[in-house]
C-alpha cells in the first residue's frame, strides 16, 4: 500500500490518501472508527457492489446506506437535496463520517453535501473509477451543476481521506479506463515530461494492475503537490485545467447534439487542441506538438472529434466557461512538455484555428 498526505494551509485540514489493492477490506484498520459517532455510506447505484463491501467491512447497517442513480445528472439541486435529507433523517451529527462510494460525480455531489451539512462534517471518498482515483476525489473540489453550467455551485473542502482501492477498476469498462487515463497524461504534460513519456508508451488499457498502482500514485502525487501549493486555484492549480477549456466545450456540444463522448475523450481532444494553440502561439515547437499528439494517440486516446461539431457552436460554448474572467477566455497552455502556463489570452483567429484542428480528419 502507498500513502500520500495532502497538507493545505488551513488548520485541521490534513487529507490522507491510501493507494493499493484490497483496501476496502482493510478499511477497519485505515479508518479511526472510534473517532466518529456514526458512519453512513452514500453511493452511486452503479458502484453498489463496492458500497456493499464497504458496508460489510466497516459494519454499516442498511439503514445508514443511501444508493442513488449516479452520473452527472445526479449533480443537481434535487440530487443534493436527497443527500442532505438522508443525512438529516439518519441524524448525522458534527462528529459523524460520510463515506462516498462511486465515480467523480459521486465525490462531487457527496463531498459538497458533507461540506455543507452542519457547516461541514468529515467525508472520506472511496472512488471506483480511474477518473475519480487520479482527479475528482483528490483536491477537495465538490459541487453540483446549475443553470446548465457544470459545477457552477460548489466548494473546495478537503475530504478527511481518500481510499483508492485499485481493485475497483476490475469492474470498469475499458472506455472508462481510457477516460481516466486522459487526466494521467495531462499530469505528465503539465508537470513531468518523463512521466508523460512513460504513461504514453503503450495503450492505456494494457497496463498491469501493479503498474497502475504506481501510475495512480504518481498522478495523485502531482495533483497533491499542485493543490498544496494553491488549494483555492488562484494560480498554479489552473494548470490542472489543461485540455479542459476545449474539452468542456466539446462535452457541452456533444450533449446538445446527442453524441456519446466521455470526459476523458473530450479532455484528450482538448489537450491536442490546446497543444496546437500552444504551438501556434509560439510556446512549443512543431516537434513538441507532434510528440504530444503521438503520445496521446499511443495511449489509445483520441486527438480529433469522432464527428464534426460546428466551430461556431464550440466557440460560443467557450464563452460560457466558468474559468473566464471579465468575459475573456483564459487558457492554460504548454510552455514545454512538463510545464504549463496559465491565464493566457489568445487571439480569436488562433482559437478558431485550434477548433478547426480537432475536427475529424
Ligand atoms: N480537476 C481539477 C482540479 O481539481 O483542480
Amino acid at each position: 500500500m502507498r500513502t500520500l498526505t495532502v497538507n493545505v494551509a488551513r488548520v485541521d485540514c490534513v487529507c490522507q490518501l491510501w493507494i493499493g489493492h484490497k483496501l476496502i477490506q482493510r478499511l477497519p484498520e485505515l479508518l479511526n472508527r472510534a473517532a466518529y459517532t456514526k458512519v453512513a455510506i452514500v453511493a452511486d447505484r452503479g458502484a453498489e457492489v463496492w458500497a456493499r463491501r464497504v458496508a460489510e467491512a466497516v459494519k454499516v447497517e442498511n439503514s445508514l446506506v443511501m444508493l442513488f442513480e449516479g452520473g452527472e445528472r445526479a449533480k443537481s439541486v434535487e440530487g443534493l437535496d436527497a443527500v442532505w435529507r438522508f443525512l438529516a433523517d439518519i441524524e448525522l451529527d458534527r462528529k459523524s463520517l460520510v463515506l462516498s462510494v462511486g465515480g467523480g460525480a459521486t465525490s462531487d455531489l457527496v463531498g459538497f453535501a458533507a461540506a455543507t451539512y452542519m457547516r461541514g462534517i468529515a467525508c472520506i471518498h472511496i472512488p471506483t473509477t480511474l477518473l475519480a482515483h487520479v482527479d475528482a476525489s483528490v483536491g477537495g473540489k465538490s459541487g453540483i451543476n446549475y443553470n446548465g453550467i457544470k459545477n457552477l455551485i460548489g466548494s473546495i473542502a478537503q475530504p478527511a481521506g481518500v481510499v483508492i482501492d485499485v481493485d475497483t477498476l476490475s469492474t470498469l469498462p475499458k472506455r472508462e479506463i481510457r477516460s481516466g487515463f486522459a487526466e494521467i497524461v495531462k499530469h505528465g504534460l503539465i508537470q513531468d515530461a518523463s512521466y508523460f513519456e512513460h504513461v504514453t508508451r503503450k495503450e492505456c488499457t494494457d497496463w498491469a494492475s501493479e503498474d497502475l498502482v504506481q501510475i495512480i500514485h504518481r498522478s495523485c502525487e502531482i495533483k497533491r503537490d499542485v493543490v498544496q501549493a494553491d488549494e483555492t486555484e488562484q494560480g498554479l492549480r489552473k494548470t490542472l485545467n489543461f485540455g479542459h477549456t476545449i474539452g468542456h466545450a466539446i462535452e457541452g456540444q456533444a450533449l446538445t447534439c446527442g453524441i456519446s463522448i466521455t470526459h476523458g475523450e473530450a479532455v484528450a481532444i482538448g489537450m491536442a487542441g490546446e497543444s496546437y494553440l500552444s504551438y501556434r502561439g509560439g510556446r512549443i515547437s512543431r516537434s513538441e506538438l507532434e510528440t504530444v499528439v503521438s503520445g496521446i494517440t499511443q495511449a489509445g486516446l483520441p486527438v480529433k472529434l469522432p464527428v464534426a461539431l460546428p466551430v461556431t457552436a464550440l466557440r460560443s460554448t467557450l464563452a460560457h466557461d466558468k474559468k473566464n474572467v471579465g468575459g475573456a477566455v483564459k487558457w492554460t497552455l504548454l510552455d514545454r512538455i512538463g510545464q504549463a502556463a496559465f491565464d493566457i489570452s489568445v487571439s480569436e483567429d488562433l482559437i478558431l484555428d485550434s477548433l478547426n484542428e480537432i475536427q475529424p480528419g
